[in-house]
């Protein structure tokens, strides 16, 4: 099977877990698009979506599912989305596609975080792929002083703003062997938004596509 086909696979296995006449929480990125593609087919038997991203809102719209302002909903029973790296603990590094702020917002409204993933995912330490860090344009260099102090290289994504009209430093080399206290770190560095380490709320349940099929992973 190619990635892409792992992706479809664990993609689709997230469809088990919809709750008929809920609103789903959506996240970005091309395992996700298989998601949305495959809530399409059950469309009457729920509320609505909540998305992370303009690219999925684009995608649920098209089509026929409802998009609703996170700000109108309570709670979300369940929110899937992809990762760039997921760990035994299930924290993972988010944010390639640049969503990762409201991606962590959505998550955390949400009740259950149900990752979807091709095996090539899974890791045994957080760190090789490099970690998106979003920041407010004044703070660019100052933020990537302050990461370059914490051990990283920080690269500017060149060409890249995202839905909420920040940039995106990506940190390599990074090694991140308590993710929850590097989350917390990055977080107090002043201008910067939001970074991909999700630790402190990690993944509940993890579909994990593999050549035998997709493994269903309850967090340890
Ligand atoms: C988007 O910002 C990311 O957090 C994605 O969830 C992550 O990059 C996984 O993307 P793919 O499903 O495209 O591999």
């Amino acid at each position: 099977m190619t990635q892409d086909e792992l992706k479809k696979a664990a993609a689709l296995a997230a469809l088990d877990y919809i709750e008929d006449g809920s609103i789903v929480g959506v996240g970005t990125g091309s395992t996700v698009n298989h998601f949305i593609d495959g809530l399409a087919g059950m469309r009457n038997r729920i509320r609505g979506a909540v998305s992370s991203s303009e690219a999925s809102s684009k995608r649920l719209a098209a089509h026929g599912i409802q998009v609703f302002d996170l700000n109108d909903i309570d709670s979300i029973p369940v929110y899937v989305d992809g990762a760039d790296e997921i760990d035994g603990g299930f924290a993972m590094i988010k944010g390639g596609g640049g969503a990762l702020t409201r991606e962590k917002i959505v998550a955390a409204v949400s009740k259950r975080f149900v990752c979807i993933c091709d095996a090539s995912k899974r890791v045994l330490t957080l760190g090789r792929f490099p970690l998106p860090v979003e920041v407010i344009p004044m703070a660019r260099s100052h933020v990537a002083r302050e990461l370059a102090r914490l051990g990283g290289e920080p690269r500017l994504r060149e060409g890249f703003v995202t839905d909420n009209g920040n940039l995106i430093v990506d940190v390599h080399g990074l090694a991140i062997s308590d993710p929850v206290s590097t989350e917390t770190r990055i977080n107090q560095i002043v201008g910067v938004v939001t970074n991909g380490l999700f630790a402190e709320r990690g993944a509940d349940l993890l579909l994990l596509a593999g050549s035998q099929g997709v493994e269903r992973l309850q967090r340890p």
